[in-house]
C-alpha cells in the first residue's frame, strides 16, 4: 500500500494559542509537519489541498450528542449513539473501555433522575475512577409538579414545556449539582447551560476556584424559546429540548459572553433528532413531546457567526471552544483538538469570508426540520480531513459508513486532575489539637 499523503498548502493554522501562516504535510493520518513553503518529496501520491486565503483549524469536537438514541417512547432520526451505563459497569467502561465521562440526570423523573444521595454516590466514584462527572441540572420534581399545573389550566402546547421548565428550575439543579462535586472533589461539567442564571451559577463556581465547567449548545446560542409561542404546533415542537431554549431573547448573546469570557468552556449540540411525527406522540400534551434538537451540522457556523463575526472572540478562541477545550478536559490532547507535528490530522480548511444560509432543504442530517433554519452565516468548511482522508471538499463527500474510529480516553486527564489530586492531599480538614474536656458534664436522662 501506498503511503496516504496530504499537503494543505498556503493557509493560516489556527490553534488555540496563536495563529501562523504555515503549509501542514500529513502522513499516514498524521502530521509530520507544519512550516512555511514545504515542498515534501516524492511529489508523486501527493494530495495537494489549497488553503490561500483560508484557516486551517483543528476538527471540531463535540462533547454532547444523541445518535441513535432510544428515548420517549421513539428513536432519534439520526444514528450511533454510546451511552450511560450503571454504577457497577463504570470501572470496567473506565479500565477497559477508555471512556472517562459519565452524564447523570437530576431531570426525567420516573425515568433517569437521580437523588442527591444517589448524586453524591455517583460523583464519589466518578471522581475515585478519575473522570468527569456530566450533569443534566434540572430539578426533576419541580418540572413535574409544574407540569401537572399547567396541564389542569388546558396548557398542553409546547408552550407548557418551557414554563414547566421555569429558569429557576435549571438554576437550582445547576447550585445543588456543584454543592454536590465541590463537597466530593469531584470535576464536574454542567451539559447543556441554557438559561443566565445556571451561567451564571458556573461563572460564580469558577470565581470561587471550583474545578467546573459549563457546555452551552449551538441551539442555545442560536436561537431561543420565544419558538415555543410559534402558533404553528410543528414549529414550537420542533424547539422542545431540555432544559429548554430560553424565553429571554437576549439569552444567546449573553451565553455568547460568557463563552468568550472562558466562564464556560466549550460548546456541544445535545444534537437529539425527532421528526414532526415522532413530535406528535405529544400533540396533546407537551410532557410527551420526544425532547431534542439539531446541532451537529451547524455548530461550528453558528459558533462562527454569534461569536467570531459578531468581535466577541478571535479565532484562536474559536478553535477552543470548538475543539482544544473539549481535547483538553476529556484527555484526547494534544492528540485530537491542536494541528502540530505528531498530532491527529483532523483539519477542517475554514473560509471565514464565504457565507452560507443554514435550511432543512439543503441540510445533510436525517430530520426534517431545522431550528436554524434562514440563519446565515459566515465562516463555511471547504474541506475536512479525518485522520489524514479527506471526507469532504467543496460540497463533495468521501465516506462510508462505519469509517469514524472510537478514540480511547484514558482516565484522570491532567488539565482536570491535577488540581483536583492537589487539593485531595492539601485540602483535607485536620482535627484541632485540644487538651480533652476536664468539667463537669450534665447528667443524660436515664432510660426509664
Ligand atoms: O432534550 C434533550 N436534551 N434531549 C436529549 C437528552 C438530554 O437530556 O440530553
Ligand atoms: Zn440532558
Ligand atoms: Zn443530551
Amino acid at each position: 500500500m501506498p503511503k496516504q499523503r496530504l499537503l494543505i498548502k498556503g493557509g493560516r493554522v489556527v490553534n488555540d494559542d496563536q495563529s501562523v501562516e504555515a503549509d501542514v504535510y500529513v502522513e499516514e493520518g498524521v502530521v509530520q509537519e507544519v512550516g512555511p513553503n514545504l515542498n515534501p518529496k516524492p511529489p508523486s501520491g501527493l494530495t495537494v489541498l489549497d488553503a490561500t486565503n483560508k484557516l486551517v483549524i483543528p476538527g471540531g469536537i463535540d462533547t454532547h450528542t444523541h445518535l441513535q438514541f432510544p428515548f420517549m417512547g421513539t428513536t432519534t432520526k439520526d444514528d450511533f449513539y454510546t451511552g450511560t451505563k450503571v454504577k457497577e459497569e463504570m470501572k470496567s467502561l473506565v479500565q477497559d473501555k477508555g471512556v472517562n465521562s459519565f452524564k447523570m440526570f437530576m431531570a426525567y423523573k420516573d425515568l433517569y433522575m437521580l437523588s442527591d444521595e444517589e448524586l453524591y454516590a455517583a460523583l464519589s466514584y466518578c471522581k475515585e475512577l478519575g473522570t468527569i462527572a456530566q450533569v443534566h441540572a434540572e430539578n426533576g420534581e419541580l418540572i413535574s409538579q409544574n407540569a401537572k399545573k399547567l396541564l389542569a389550566m388546558g396548557i398542553t402546547g409546547p408552550e407548557g414545556h418551557a414554563l414547566s421548565h421555569s429558569e429557576d428550575v435549571e438554576a437550582e439543579a445547576t447550585h445543588r449539582a456543584i454543592a454536590i462535586a465541590n463537597t466530593v472533589n469531584c470535576p464536574l461539567f454542567v451539559v447543556h447551560v441554557m438559561s443566565k442564571s445556571s451561567a451564571r451559577m458556573i461563572t460564580n463556581a469558577r470565581n470561587e476556584g471550583k474545578v467546573v465547567y459549563g457546555e452551552p449548545i449551538a441551539a442555545g446560542l442560536g436561537t431561543d424559546g420565544t419558538n415555543y409561542w410559534n402558533e404553528d404546533w410543528a414549529h414550537a415542537a420542533a424547539h422542545v429540548m431540555s432544559p429548554p431554549l430560553s424565553s429571554d431573547p437576549s439569552t444567546p448573546d449573553f451565553l455568547m459572553n460568557l463563552l468568550a469570557n472562558d466562564d464556560l468552556s466549550v460548546v456541544g449540540t445535545d444534537n437529539c433528532t425527532f421528526d414532526t411525527c415522532q413530535k406528535a406522540l405529544g400533540k396533546d400534551d407537551f410532557t410527551k413531546i420526544p425532547n431534542g434538537l439539531n446541532g451537529v451540522e451547524d455548530r461550528m457556523s453558528v459558533v462562527w457567526e454569534k461569536g467570531v463575526y459578531s468581535g466577541k472572540m478571535d479565532e484562536n478562541r474559536f478553535v477552543a471552544v470548538t475543539s482544544t477545550n473539549a481535547a483538553k478536559i476529556f484527555n484526547l490532547y494534544p492528540k485530537k483538538g491542536r494541528i502540530a507535528v505528531g498530532s491527529d490530522a483532523d483539519i477542517v480548511i475554514w473560509d471565514p469570508e464565504a457565507t452560507r444560509t443554514i435550511s432543512a432543504k439543503t441540510h445533510h442530517q436525517a430530520n426534517n426540520f431545522n431550528v436554524f433554519e434562514g440563519m446565515v452565516c459566515h465562516g463555511v468548511p471547504v474541506a475536512t480531513i479525518s485522520r489524514g482522508k479527506v471526507v469532504y471538499h467543496d460540497g463533495v463527500f468521501n465516506v462510508t459508513a462505519g469509517q469514524g474510529k472510537y478514540v480511547s480516553r484514558p482516565p484522570f486527564p491532567p488539565y482536570v486532575y491535577e488540581r483536583v489530586k492537589q487539593r485531595e492531599e492539601v485540602c483535607q480538614p485536620i482535627p484541632v489539637k485540644r487538651e480533652p474536656y476536664a468539667g463537669v458534664v450534665s447528667a443524660t436522662p436515664s432510660a426509664p
